[in-house]
């Protein structure tokens, strides 16, 4: 029998990568829960600007932890690049325990079954013991939106499906997941297919007419890739597609061209997602039962238990 992580209560460092607030919403959850049950707990997040803050103080940090969890979105059947870079600043820490959590939107479905083996590779390689890992569903924020009475389901049961993980993860129980190796294959060509399509849909980007140069862009950008020059913003070569400024724009100025079909069209908003829906009784699971597209979403809301 595998060995179980003895997970006392010294630090936790949750750490996370975010785009367009999902991830960030579970965070928080993470850590309130945490929190109320008397852990010690440190949130990082892994935009440009708090890396380069804390960068220098990691060493410190890993002195006082006793347990990571890692927290990101899925990008193309893998981390996004901030997660790396972030593994790359570790120092070397002989067995710490890391539970890795990826968020999706389709769920644990198909290749994203593999999309948290690169990142628990290159924190085994650090020494890190990865002892669990998991997916967690939030509204999808890329190509195709998720129909809104599934999307509510998501966000109304995130406490309680943030409650069933943290509880298995300060348990110390192992959870590890091997996808098969074509899915994995598959997985990591795909994955590096898409660092050349982000490059050019960064490329792409561009303010239309709309455009008040509030800065919010400039300031809200997690690679801090976007710089105002003439009352327009100007965008570098850091672009991850995470979509915060696309999104995030108040006067949804901000355009691609290159890979514009990734973007959904009316926008993506967890709050109006939940203006909309207050009061509305969801549609029963049942109702997305044939739809294959939605095979892991609707798996992961059904399970009362996750995994
Ligand atoms: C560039 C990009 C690629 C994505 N790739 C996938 C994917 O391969 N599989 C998936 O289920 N969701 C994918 N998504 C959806 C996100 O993982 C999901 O919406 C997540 O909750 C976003 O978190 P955030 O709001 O914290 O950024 C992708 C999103 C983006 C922006």
């Amino acid at each position: 029998m595998e060995q179980q992580i003895t997970i006392d209560k010294s630090g936790i460092w949750i750490v996370y990568f975010s785009g367009t607030g999902g991830v960030k919403r579970i965070t928080e959850e993470f850590e309130k829960q945490l929190l109320e049950k008397k852990f010690f707990v440190t949130r990082h997040s892994l935009d440009m600007s708090s890396m380069n803050n804390q960068k220098d103080s990691y060493q410190q940090i890993i002195n006082d932890t006793g347990l990571i969890i890692l927290l990101y979105p899925v990008h193309a059947f893998d981390a996004p690049v901030p997660v790396f870079e972030w593994i790359g600043l570790l120092p070397h820490v002989p067995s710490l325990p890391v539970a890795v959590v990826s968020v999706s939107g389709g769920g644990e479905a198909s290749l994203n079954k593999a999309s948290r083996v690169r990142c628990i590779k290159a924190l085994e390689k650090k020494g890190y013991t990865v002892f669990y890992e998991t997916m967690m569903v939030m509204p999808s924020n890329w190509f195709i939106p998720t129909n809104d009475h599934l999307a509510i389901q998501l966000l109304r049961t995130l406490s309680q499906k943030t409650e069933q993980v943290v509880k298995k993860i300060i348990s110390g129980s192992r959870q590890r997941t091997t996808p098969h190796f074509l899915i994995r294959i598959a997985a990591h060509l795909i994955s590096r297919l898409e660092e050349t399509g982000v490059k050019k849909f960064g490329q792409g980007l561009y303010a239309s007419e709309e455009c008040t140069a509030c800065l919010w862009c400039v300031n809200n950008c997690p690679r801090e890739n976007i710089n105002m020059t003439d009352r327009i913003p100007r965008f570098g070569k850091k672009c991850m597609m995470c979509m915060r400024c696309i999104y995030g724009c108040p006067e949804q100025a901000i355009h691609a061209t290159t890979g514009k079909w990734m973007v959904i069209k009316q926008g993506f908003s967890l709050s109006q997602l939940e203006k909309r829906m207050t009061g509305v009784e969801p549609d029963s699971l049942e109702k997305f039962k044939k739809d294959a597209l939605w095979k892991g979403v609707i798996k992961y809301l059904s399970d009362n238990d996750e995994e």
